[in-house]
C-alpha cells in the first residue's frame, strides 16, 4: 500500500496484512487486516501511529513518498499493543530526535517497547499540540480496549484517529468503507464483540467525549476509513455500549445437571429469588447457544451458576460458562456457586473461586447437596436463598 492523501496534507502511510488469519490468537481475519497510520503535515510533521513490526520497511517506505523521516517532528502514540507500536523503535532508531506523545498510561508501556533513551511526552485529556496550521487534539480513551488508548482529532480537518475504536479487520482495494464491497457494517459490530465489549462500561464513558466534536471522517488503526456518516459509527457504538442490566431486576440461575440433582437445587433457587422479588430466568447451559448466554450474562443483575463435580472439577459446559464472563463486561456483578455432588464437590469452590479472580462479587457461601437433595437440605437451601437475596441487594420484595 502506498502513500494516499486523504485530506489537505493529511496521508494515509498504513499496511496491509490481507492473508491473516487470525488476530490476538482468538479473532478470526477472514477479510485480513490493514495496520493503519497516518501523517499530518502542518509547519512541523506528525506521524500517527505505527504498524506491526514485520511491516516496517513498507511502512518508512509510504512516509517517505510523503516527507523524509528527518522531517517528522512528532509520533503519536495512541495504543501501545504490537499491531500499532511494532516499528517505532526502527523508526526512533533512524531518527533518534522524533517526540514520542502518548498518554500517561502509556508511558510505561511505551519506554517497555523502545528499551532505549527516547524523548517522551505525555499528554492529558483535551491538550493539543499546535503543528502550524494543524492542531492534533488529544482525547484520552482509557479502557477503548488498553488502559494507554486515546484518540486524536484533527479540527482543521474534522478527522478523528480513533486507534482501535470504529476498527475494523478489512484489507481492501479501497481505503474507504463507502467504496468497500465487503460488510463493513458486520466486521465492525464483529471487531467491538471481540475488542470492546469486555469494556463497554469504560466505552461509556469515554464515548461522551466525541459529543460535540464536528466529524467529518474516522480514520481508525484497523480497515477502511469512514467519510460519509461517520457520526453513524459512534452511536453503533454507543448502542452497543448500554448497560442491559440497568433497571432490570434479572437474576439468572446457569447449571448443568446429569442426573437432575444440580437442576432440583437449581429450580428451587430460581423460585426461592422469586419470592423474594427478583425476576429469574433457569438456563441450562448444556443447550444454550453461546451468544444467548453472552446477552443473559450481560443483562442479569446476578447470577447464580449450579455444577456437578466429576473427577474433582467442574463439568466442560460449565468452564465454558465460565470463561464467557470475560468476553462481557462483568467486573463487580453478583454472583453465587452452587450444585450437587458425591464424595468431593470441589467443583462448586473451583467455580467461586475462578468468578472471583475475574473480579466478580461472589457470595462468599456457597451450597452443596450431596446426590439427592434431602428434605433438609432443601430446608437449608431455602434459608441460603434468603442470605443470598440479601447478598443480591434484594429484590422487589413481592412477598
Ligand atoms: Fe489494534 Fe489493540 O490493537
Amino acid at each position: 500500500m502506498s502513500a494516499v492523501q486523504i485530506s489537505d496534507n493529511v496521508y494515509s502511510v498504513g499496511v496491509k496484512d490481507p492473508d491473516l488469519k487470525f488476530f490476538d490468537i482468538i479473532m478470526k481475519t477472514e477479510y485480513g487486516t490493514t495496520y493503519n497510520a497516518y501523517l499530518v503535515k502542518g509547519e512541523k510533521v506528525a506521524l500517527i501511529d505505527t504498524v506491526k513490526e514485520e511491516f516496517s520497511a513498507e511502512y518508512l517506505a509510504n512516509i517517505q513518498e510523503v516527507v523524509s523521516l528527518e522531517k517528522i517532528e512528532y509520533l503519536i502514540v495512541n495504543h501501545t499493543e504490537p499491531d500499532h507500536s511494532g516499528a517505532i523503535s526502527l523508526l526512533l532508531a533512524r531518527v533518534p530526535s522524533i517526540k514520542v506523545i502518548c498518554s500517561a498510561s502509556a508511558l510505561p508501556f511505551v519506554k517497555n517497547v523502545i528499551n532505549a533513551n527516547a524523548d517522551i511526552t505525555s499528554v492529558k485529556d483535551d491538550e493539543t499540540i499546535d503543528l502550524g496550521g494543524k492542531t492534533l487534539r488529544f482525547k484520552l480513551m482509557p479502557y477503548m480496549h488498553w488502559p494507554d488508548t486515546m484518540m486524536d482529532y484533527l479540527p482543521e480537518d474534522k478527522i478523528l484517529f480513533s486507534n482501535d475504536g470504529f476498527a475494523a479487520h478489512i484489507s481492501s482495494d479501497s481505503l474507504y468503507a463507502d467504496e468497500v464491497t465487503i460488510d463493513v457494517d458486520h466486521e465492525v459490530q464483529y471487531y467491538w464483540d471481540m475488542i470492546m465489549r469486555p469494556y463497554s462500561a469504560h466505552a461509556r464513558r469515554n464515548l461522551l467525549k466525541l459529543d460535540g466534536l464536528d466529524i467529518e471522517m474516522i480514520a481508525p488503526s484497523h480497515g477502511p476509513i469512514f467519510r460519509k456518516e461517520p457520526r453513524k459509527q459512534i452511536d453503533c457504538y454507543k448502542e452497543w455500549a448500554v448497560d442491559k442490566s440497568e433497571g432490570q431486576n434479572i437474576v439468572t440461575v446457569f447449571y448443568a445437571s446429569s442426573y437432575g440433582n444440580t437442576k432440583k437445587l437449581a429450580d428451587a433457587i430460581a423460585t426461592g429469588l422469586e419470592k423474594h422479588g427478583f425476576t429469574t430466568a433457569i438456563v441450562d447451559v448444556t443447550t444454550c447457544a453461546t451468544d444467548d448466554a453472552r446477552e443473559m450474562i450481560e443483562k442479569s443483575k446476578a447470577v447464580v451458576i449450579g455444577t456437578p463435580t466429576f473427577n474433582g472439577d467442574a463439568v466442560k459446559p460449565i468452564w465454558d460458562l465460565v470463561n464467557l464472563f470475560s468476553t462481557v463486561y462483568s467486573i463487580g456483578k453478583r454472583a453465587a456457586v452452587f450444585g450437587s455432588y458425591g464424595w468431593g464437590g470441589e467443583g462448586v469452590k473451583l467455580v467461586a473461586q475462578r468468578l472471583s479472580g475475574l473480579r466478580l462479587k461472589v457470595f462468599d457461601e456457597t451450597f452443596r447437596a450431596r446426590l439427592v437433595p434431602s428434605d433438609s437440605e432443601m430446608y437449608a437451601l431455602n434459608q441460603y436463598i434468603t442470605r443470598l437475596a440479601e447478598f443480591f441487594g434484594g429484590g422487589d420484595r413481592k412477598r
